[in-house]
């Protein structure tokens, strides 16, 4: 790849998000929303309060355009081409790499990251190539009680296959990972596989301390980082995963493309994932070798036009700072947590740490509500044009731990702002009064 002699690029640069007139740490929302088409979409109650970002995350015009723009000047398959706009093409596909590399701090963006279809893909591929090339019956592998079904179910699957043993770290009462006796778990384990951040709870896992534990088992770690990354700094080396995903969508960028970023010597040693074109050097009638790293994991045509999406959302983002964005999140999400308490009493019960302790949690505040089912909850504030996601949020054991099938669930971004959160505490009040 570093022979082409690349081109113009033909790709504008975004325009810059609509930021503060600069009064210090604080985002001027009213102004981001600006650069949200879908925010500003009339509607019957005037205007949609979106509350649904760990879901998936809206997209500014700068993400909309570049890939508008990409679609109109630049599309053709990339690596492949030797004219001008498939080496534009693929220059840009290349710089989304290095880009989503950066933005986590890796040493060598350019071999350590794979573009997949989203962090279950991410995750899915570590099982596949490097679980199953490494694991074999009795050896262990540590989760906690708190993953999303991504961060479970491809072990649960190793775990029938092979015969792996997992064990999981256990929520504490403080809705935190419960980190006592990780030690005594973490004996024997070969893979310690935790989330950044719950995508129900808010709670944000002591990443220092799982790393810590374990390399002195001798343990790989794997970091799902779908509600991380898009909120708070990240830096895989500080903490030195050896595996850490994340994906497009959450972070204002398209969905269809996730991030697996692995360090070079694993992706170097593990086999392949799919077969086919793109991920092969050679190929006979009778066995094929692979490409290099990180190509060798990319079998077919990539997510091109979702990659400049996401190269776009990542400066996007960094233009913001996600560091403003962190702050901002957290004093929303103090004001959701205290006004929905001191409003509705014994009538809500939010599950999640204490917001304004030392701690960091993140903007996602899930809840039950007088009994009525999250379903309802939803269905109702729908009618406010409140959206929420209810369910078991793909996260069933974590459900089975709080004892409820399911709950209602509110997540911020930098887009959101008090009045999202007011708006949903008057449709909250139309709820109580419908089903009280
Ligand atoms: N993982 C996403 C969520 O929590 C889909 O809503």
């Amino acid at each position: 790849m570093d022979n082409i002699n690349y081109t113009t690029n033909t790709i504008k640069d975004g325009a810059d998000p609509k930021l503060p007139s600069d009064d210090g740490n604080l985002l001027d929302v009213e102004s981001i929303k600006q650069d949200f088409p879908i925010l500003t979409r009339e509607t019957a109650g005037g205007r949609i309060r979106y509350l649904d970002s760990a879901s998936s995350s809206q997209k500014p015009v700068q993400v909309i355009q570049a890939m508008d723009d990409y679609y109109r000047s630049t599309h053709a398959n990339v690596h492949r081409g030797v004219y001008r706009i498939a080496e534009e093409a693929t220059h840009l596909y290349e710089s989304a790499r290095v880009a989503a590399g950066r933005l986590i701090g890796a040493s060598h963006p350019g071999q350590e990251i794979v573009f997949t279809k989203n962090v279950t893909e991410a995750i899915n591929l570590v099982a596949y190539t490097w679980g199953r090339a490494n694991l074999s019956r009795g050896d262990v592998v540590l989760l906690s009680e708190i993953e999303h079904h991504a961060n479970f179910v491809p072990w649960l699957m190793l775990a029938e296959e092979k015969g792996v043993e997992l064990r999981y770290i256990p929520m504490g009462k403080d809705y935190n990972l419960d980190l006592t006796n990780i030690e005594r778990l973490a004996d024997g384990a070969k893979l310690m596989a935790v989330t950044a951040a719950s995508n129900v709870l808010g709670s944000i896992t002591n990443l220092r301390t799982v790393s810590a534990v374990a390399k002195a088992a001798g343990a790989r770690l794997l970091v799902d980082g779908a509600q991380f990354v898009p909120h708070r700094l990240t830096d895989v080396k500080s903490i030195d995963a050896d595996f850490y995903g994340y994906t497009g969508h959450k972070l204002l960028g398209p969905t269809g493309i996730g991030i697996l970023y692995a360090k070079r010597e694993l992706l170097e040693e593990m086999p392949p994932f799919l077969g086919g074109g793109e991920m092969i050097a050679d190929v006979r009638l009778d066995g094929f070798s692979t490409t290099e790293i990180p190509w060798k994991f990319e079998a077919g045509t990539p997510p091109i036009a979702e990659a400049v999406g996401l190269h776009a959302a990542i400066d996007y983002l960094g233009k913001v700072g996600i560091d403003k964005i962190a702050k901002h999140e957290r004093a929303l999400t103090a004001y959701a947590v205290n006004k929905l308490e001191d409003h509705f009493g014994k009538d809500i019960t939010v599950f999640g740490p204490k917001t304004g302790s030392d701690g960091d949690r993140a903007g996602v505040v899930s809840f039950k509500f007088a009994d009525i089912h999250p379903h309802d909850v939803a269905q109702v504030l729908n009618e406010y044009d409140v959206c929420v996601r209810a369910g078991h949020h793909c996260a069933k054991p974590l459900m089975r731990c709080l004892q409820v099938p399911a709950t209602t669930r509110a997540s911020f971004y930098l887009y959101n702002d008090e009045q999202d959160v007011d708006a949903l505490i008057h449709a909250l009040d139309q709820v109580k009064k419908m089903f009280g």
